[in-house]
């Protein structure tokens, strides 16, 4: 009889992609099947986030609660960031933990399973050739990564300490992923990496060399692939030529995560993110010039160590002139093994409170004012999801989350859909033409 596994993702949306790579690794090697309920698991897996400090936190107190409600026999796994830089430590304080494995090791699952106490953390573990194993949370689109780990250090950031220095997959490998998952009926690929359009900077050995830019294209020639997103580029790498591919081939969808974190430049030197505030203004103007209708989303950190208010005004400045889509805004929290952790000028944390919520006030209003220009507007969606609600939920090119009432005969078909009621962060509709 098939054992069972329970997995718990947490964090991005390269972890989802490991979580896919075990879950295969498992029902392959070990004859695992997928259950929704922890207490019958025989394995536990938390594949966890070290972003930021709460979720860290909040993985103690999770593992005391699935310890108690397991079977006596289950095991239980600590996997991805968390435990790359807690590593044996887990295990020290929740001595019933089996085995930690980090986020660069994720394919030792199933050697990990069967020794006793094991800690796998190494960083400089190369996994770029090695083709990730098929299990896909959705069999509408593939999330395909294209390099692991980072070589930037911004100072807020642990993860290239958790996942290692940056190694971009071969092309071939990367392509012929997109090609099988099409094949296989997806018609949306979602490609990752921490850094995508840094893409190219180092491969393991002697492969085909080329930019994201190229491989974009490369990626878009599959026939009967219709939609390409990708998550996250960085500022610093979006040139002219990125931003042109972006704004002209067809299949690449009609949405961009820029991650801006501050929108003071003295700041951003800190951070070591190495563009300015004029800089990605730019990038923006020159990305809407191309594309008007483009879908921007960004990340912010606020209370960043030596954050003054006319810093923080400096963000608000941006805020104000891009009017992001969405904004995913987060506290400053220290890190271990980020220089940042150092930085004494610490911002008090009534000020980071009040600095985030007033950005979050601000951005609800740019939004509440953008989704009444939704409604009566027709986007073409891509289905690929029956929510509980009954509803049938998808996202147009340009990432607006849609919902219509259908039959699930609509999973994985793209329709027009007009807008008749919107809010801010979805949308409902009626098709009008199928
Ligand atoms: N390059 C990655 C970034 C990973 S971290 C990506 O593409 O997804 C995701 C976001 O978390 C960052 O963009 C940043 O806004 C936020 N973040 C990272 N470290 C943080 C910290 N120490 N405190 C608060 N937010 C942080
Ligand atoms: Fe982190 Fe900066 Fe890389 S945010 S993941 S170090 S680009």
């Amino acid at each position: 009889m098939a054992k069972k596994l329970f997995i718990e993702t947490l964090g991005c949306a390269m972890n989802v992609r490991d979580s896919e790579h075990m879950i295969a690794e498992l029902n392959q090697k070990e004859n695992y099947e997928l259950t929704t309920r922890a207490n019958e698991a025989d394995l536990i897996v938390i594949n966890t986030c070290s972003v930021r400090e709460k979720p860290v936190h909040k993985l103690f107190s999770e593992l005391g609660v699935f310890n108690k409600l397991k079977k006596p026999s289950a095991k239980i796994g600590v996997t991805g960031c968390t435990a790359s830089h807690l590593g044996e430590e887990i295990i020290k304080r929740a001595p019933y933990v089996n085995f930690v494995l980090g986020a660069r090791n994720v394919s030792k699952i199933t050697e990990v399973l069967h020794r006793n106490k094991a800690v796998e953390t190494q960083i400089n573990y190369d996994e770029s050739e090695f083709a990730f194993k098929e299990f896909r949370s959705s069999p509408y689109k593939s999330f395909i990564n294209i390099s692991i780990g980072c070589d930037k250090q911004c100072t807020f950031c642990i993860v290239p300490h958790t996942r290692g220095e940056e190694i971009s997959i071969p092309s071939n490998l990367i392509v012929d992923e997109a090609r099988r998952s099409v094949e296989r009926g997806a018609r949306e690929i979602f490609l990752l990496g921490q850094n995508v359009n840094n893409y190219g900077r180092r491969f393991s050995g002697n492969h085909k060399k080329m930019n994201f830019t190229q491989l974009l294209r490369e990626v878009s020639a599959i026939e009967g692939l219709e939609r390409i997103r990708f998550t996250s580029p960085h500022p610093l790498h979006m040139d002219d030529a990125f931003i042109e591919e972006f704004a002209t081939n067809p299949k690449i969808c009609n949405s961009m995560h820029i991650p801006l974190q501050s929108g003071s430049t003295a700041i951003l030197q800190q951070m070591k993110r190495g563009y300015s505030k004029e800089w990605f203004l730019d990038r923006v103007a020159r990305l809407r010039a191309l594309a008007p209708e483009t879908f921007i989303s960004t990340d912010i950190i606020v209370a960043f160590p030596g954050e003054r208010d006319v810093d923080f005004q400096d963000t608000m400045e941006v805020v104000e002139q891009v009017k992001f889509d969405q904004i995913f805004s987060f506290k400053y929290s220290p890190r271990p093994h980020t220089e940042a952790e150092h930085y004494t000028d610490v911002v008090e944390s009534a000020v980071a409170s009040e600095r985030l919520s007033h950005l979050q006030a601000i951005q609800d209003a740019i939004l509440d004012e953008k989704s009444r220009h939704y409604v009566g507007r027709r986007y073409r969606v891509y289905f690929e999801e029956l929510r509980q609600d009954g509803y049938i939920a998808g996202r147009s090119d340009n990432n607006l989350a849609i919902r219509v009432q259908g039959s699930d005969a609509l999973l994985g078909t793209f329709a027009e859909v007009e807008i008749t009621q919107s809010a801010r962060l979805s949308q409902i509709g009626e098709i009008v033409v199928a």
